[in-house]
């Protein structure tokens, strides 16, 4: 058991992540300021797993008030950062806004970690650092490709600093994640995805389109070079993503005196077109989701899916859960904060 830092842990990965890292016994204290997530979700983990974590309301590109965070809670002994903006349209229309909170918050809680002599780092990247690879399934190796937009520079250039910046500390350790497309919610339907506005993402649009809040599903694109002409990702359950944090906090829990930064992939290892989510999510609920194929969306790749030999292999890690039971855990999520 130890004491954990989750910054983001009222948002969507970092709620279910929280809920996991209680499972496991270890004592969590959550950082986050709120811009998007709502206080009653501070109630879903509690209603899960009987216990309230801690929970200061903090942003973290406030140093003075992180730092005091940290000088409260001397034994922390890991930081989960997941704390960072997510929306790519937005991230391009204000880009500073995107390169100060993920940056800036990213350079304020390393320089806390080494103030008050915190050894372990996970880090939230992503895939999108691979654009669109050559080669499928892509592996950690592959190179990284010149972002897409503000906030995929911003998962390279945090990578960069972290790889970087462990050199300055006697002993720091870092696993980053690069998650594929993260779907689904608690199988209680307590916790879940809470888009604020429009959605960006395809599973909260097909889950609000069968919600009748949405007439109809866009599919952008039917013309690339894929089976059915609709492109590829690959959808991973957020509660076994959420597995993978616990697998990987316990691993640096064990390190110490090192200076290291592994990084894995987190995906199911499948590639699923949009086209067949939409007919696995009518299988899975009875839902019949309209839709029209429009233009393909600017600045999309065709195809991802990740190699996860390496999750695997040295996390002992692998996504289980089947597609239909993360789409119905999705729109019984739906069903719940629409009150259907
Ligand atoms: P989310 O928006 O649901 O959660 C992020 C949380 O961080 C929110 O609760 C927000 O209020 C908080 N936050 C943001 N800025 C903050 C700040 N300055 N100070 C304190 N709290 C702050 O997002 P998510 O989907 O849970 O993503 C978590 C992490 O995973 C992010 O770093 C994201 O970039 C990364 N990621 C997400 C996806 C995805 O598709 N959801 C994919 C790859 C990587
Ligand atoms: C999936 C597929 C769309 C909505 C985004 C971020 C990326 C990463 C993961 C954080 C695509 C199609 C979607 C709709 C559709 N996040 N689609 N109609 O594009 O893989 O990546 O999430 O790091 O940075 O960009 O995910 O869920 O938006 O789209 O046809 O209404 O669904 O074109 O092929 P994406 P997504």
């Amino acid at each position: 058991m130890a004491k954990i830092v989750v910054t983001g842990g009222l948002g969507y990965i970092g709620s279910h992540t929280v809920v996991e890292l209680i499972a496991n016994k270890h004592e969590v204290v959550i950082i986050d300021n709120l811009s998007n997530s709502e206080i009653s979700v501070l109630d879903g983990i509690n209603s899960i797993s009987g216990i309230k974590p801690v929970f200061e309301e903090i942003d973290i590109c406030d140093k003075d008030s992180l730092s005091s965070v940290f000088a409260k809670h001397m034994d922390i002994q890991a930081v989960i950062h997941f704390a960072a903006y997510k929306a790519v349209g937005e991230s391009v229309e204000d880009s500073l806004l995107y390169y100060k909170n993920n940056v800036v918050g990213m350079i304020n809680i390393l320089e806390c970690m080494k103030k008050y002599n915190v050894p372990h780092l996970i880090f939230s990247s992503s895939c999108t650092v691979y654009g669109q690879p050559e080669k499928l399934p892509v592996t950690e190796e592959a190179p990284i490709q010149k972002a897409m937009s503000p906030y995929g520079n911003t998962k390279q250039i945090c990578e960069e600093i972290i790889s970087d910046a462990i050199h300055s500390y006697h002993s720091f350790s870092t696993i980053l994640l690069r998650y594929f497309n993260p779907i689904g919610a608690h199988p209680s339907g307590l916790i879940g995805e809470l888009p604020k506005g429009v959605p960006s993402n395809l599973v909260p649009f097909i889950t609000q389109t069968a919600a009748g809040i949405r007439k109809k599903l866009l599919v952008f694109g039917d013309d690339y070079n894929t089976p059915d002409g609709s492109a590829i990702r690959d959808y991973i359950y957020v509660v076994d993503l959420a597995h993978a944090h616990v697998i990987a906090t316990n691993r640096l829990l064990k390190q110490s005196n090192t200076q290291e930064c592994e990084i894995f992939n987190l995906g199911t290892g499948k590639g699923v077109s949009v086209l067949e989510m939409i007919s696995t999510f009518e299988k899975s609920t009875g839902k019949k989701i309209p839709y029209t194929i429009v233009d393909r969306r600017a600045g999309d790749i065709e195809q991802v899916w990740a190699d996860t030999q390496s999750a695997n292999k040295e996390l002992g890690w692998k996504a289980g859960t089947s597609l239909q039971d993360v789409l119905a855990s999705a729109w019984k999520w739906e069903k719940r904060i629409r009150q259907l």
